[in-house]
């Protein structure tokens, strides 16, 4: 049987055409490469959350939600709005919750990160979503990656710019890709 890398999806959370966390995302999947496939997924394109097309689903929020059900694990790598999780990023994770029984996040392993200019790097955004994402079920590597962003985070290359920094977050890539893999042995792999 051929082997298949874990499928990763990864969700920015911000829809600012030059986002830095997008950018942070780009470098994150670069970090896991040999290790997983990861696909940026799309939320910007998403409605706003409303509980009466839940009887029938917009085509946006299904072609989303098939890609949650096709990830074998989901990298999260969001700012910070106002101390807390961005909208964009909320109605993407009241969606993926929703119908009722139709959890996308039940049982996904994730990594949280995120990054911001100011000196608590997202943290308390990043504080509220694993707060959310684990009453959703979601199974949440532990440990804080709180990034400050800085002109050298990432190079022209689109990787982690400085030394310090991409040793820490290739350790939290690393114990992700782990845990994705362990929970997700080769043949019962959502993409196999
Ligand atoms: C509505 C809004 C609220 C913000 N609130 C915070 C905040 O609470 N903490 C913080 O560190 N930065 C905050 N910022 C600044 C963001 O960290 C900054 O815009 C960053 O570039 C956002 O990431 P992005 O480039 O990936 O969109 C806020 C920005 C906006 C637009």
């Amino acid at each position: 049987m051929p082997v298949t890398l874990p499928q990763i999806a990864v969700i920015v959370g911000s829809n600012r055409r030059e986002s830095i966390n997008r950018k942070l995302a780009r470098a994150l999947i670069k970090l896991g490469a040999g290790k997983f496939d990861a696909q940026l997924v799309r939320i910007d394109d998403l409605p706003m959350f409303n509980q009466d097309l839940e009887g029938n689903l917009p085509a946006e929020v299904v072609r989303y939600k098939g890609e949650l059900a096709r990830a074998d694990g989901v990298l999260i790598v969001t700012p910070e709005h106002d101390r807390s999780i961005p909208a964009v990023l909320k109605n993407a994770i009241d969606w993926g919750a929703r119908p009722y029984g139709k959890n996308s996040w039940a049982d996904k392993p994730a990594f949280v990160t995120g990054t911001s200019p100011g000196a608590i790097g997202s943290a308390l955004a990043q504080q509220h979503l694993r707060s959310v994402m684990t009453g959703l079920g979601m199974i949440l590597i532990g440990g804080e990656a709180y990034i400050t962003f800085k002109s050298n985070l990432i190079d022209d290359q689109g990787n982690v710019g400085d030394d310090g920094t991409r040793t820490f977050l290739q350790g939290f890539v690393d114990r992700f890709a782990a845990l994705v893999a362990a929970l997700t042995p080769q043949a019962e792999r959502a993409a196999a």
